[in-house]
């Protein structure tokens, strides 16, 4: 499927505007363009590390919001104050929405679409008890990680007052939360994607009445990016008046 989109941009540039042309005319350092395969496999895993992880994400949090009705309250709240119907969502407005965004939070540490992370072991390495030996494969568990009680009170509960002030339990440890991962490689897109689950969430409850149907969805790890299986939300538009 990528591949045609790639020939016809080589062949017509001119016509093009976009991050498929980057990578169509990418180049090395040297001069030397960049492999067809590896163009391919650049583009699929931007694809998949950009969108399938947020879509995942923004439906949990939807799901999780609707099994809270309690915190739910707090946050219609806020999007009222914050954002009233009729007005544009700004970076100040966004940046006001502090329940929005530790339900965002939230569900990355319950829900992480990136629930492993993969690495070569490039020298011995002691953690706690264990020696990992070099040239060893190892995988993270970010979902098991982030809900260790050492660092989160009650880890099982969904709990989005854990990141207010006074509680700020992801502070604790500098790798507490690693849904986006850490250190040098951590999430380039992270602050793009959860300004996007933000709006996603913000306008959703902004405008419409949700119920959630199936009352306890559970995770599908089939596709790559860990999801909620297919979850039927009953809508409707709030009536809306704007002056
Ligand atoms: C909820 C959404 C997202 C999640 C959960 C997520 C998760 C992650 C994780 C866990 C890593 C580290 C992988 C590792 O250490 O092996 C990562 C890296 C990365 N992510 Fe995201 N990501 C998300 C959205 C995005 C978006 C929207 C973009 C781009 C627009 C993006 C681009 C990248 C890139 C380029 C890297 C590699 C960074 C590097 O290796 O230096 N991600 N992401």
């Amino acid at each position: 499927m990528i591949w045609p989109l790639i020939v016809e941009r080589r062949a017509h540039p001119e016509r093009y505007d976009d991050f498929l042309l980057d990578f169509a005319t990418a180049e090395y350092k040297d001069g030397t363009p960049m492999e067809d395969d590896a163009v391919i496999a650049t583009i699929m895993g931007l694809m998949f590390a950009g969108h399938e992880t947020t879509a995942g994400q923004a439906a949990w949090t939807i799901i999780q919001l609707l099994q809270t009705p309690e915190y739910l309250q707090l946050l219609q709240q806020e999007i009222s104050d914050c954002f009233p119907v009729g007005e544009p969502i700004t970076a100040r407005n966004l940046g006001s929405m502090k329940h929005v965004f530790w339900a965002v939070q939230e569900t990355t540490r319950m829900h992480p679409s990136a629930d492993v992370l993969a690495r070569r072991v490039e020298e011995d390495i002691e953690v706690g008890e264990y020696r990992i030996p070099q040239g060893w494969n190892l995988m993270v568990a970010a979902d098991l990680a982030q809900q260790l009680p050492d660092l989160f009170a009650n880890p099982t509960l969904y709990d989005p007052l854990r990141y207010a002030p006074g509680r700020e339990e992801d502070r604790q440890h500098r790798f507490s939360l690693i849904g986006f991962g850490g250190g040098t490689h951590k999430c380039a897109g992270m602050n793009f994607a959860n300004n996007e689950m933000m709006i996603i969430t913000a306008l959703l409850f902004q405008q419409f009445d949700l119920e959630l149907i199936t009352k306890e969805p559970r995770v599908d790890y089939s596709l790559g990016a860990a999801r909620p299986e297919k979850t039927y939300i009953r809508y409707r538009r709030k009536s809306i008046n704007i002056v």
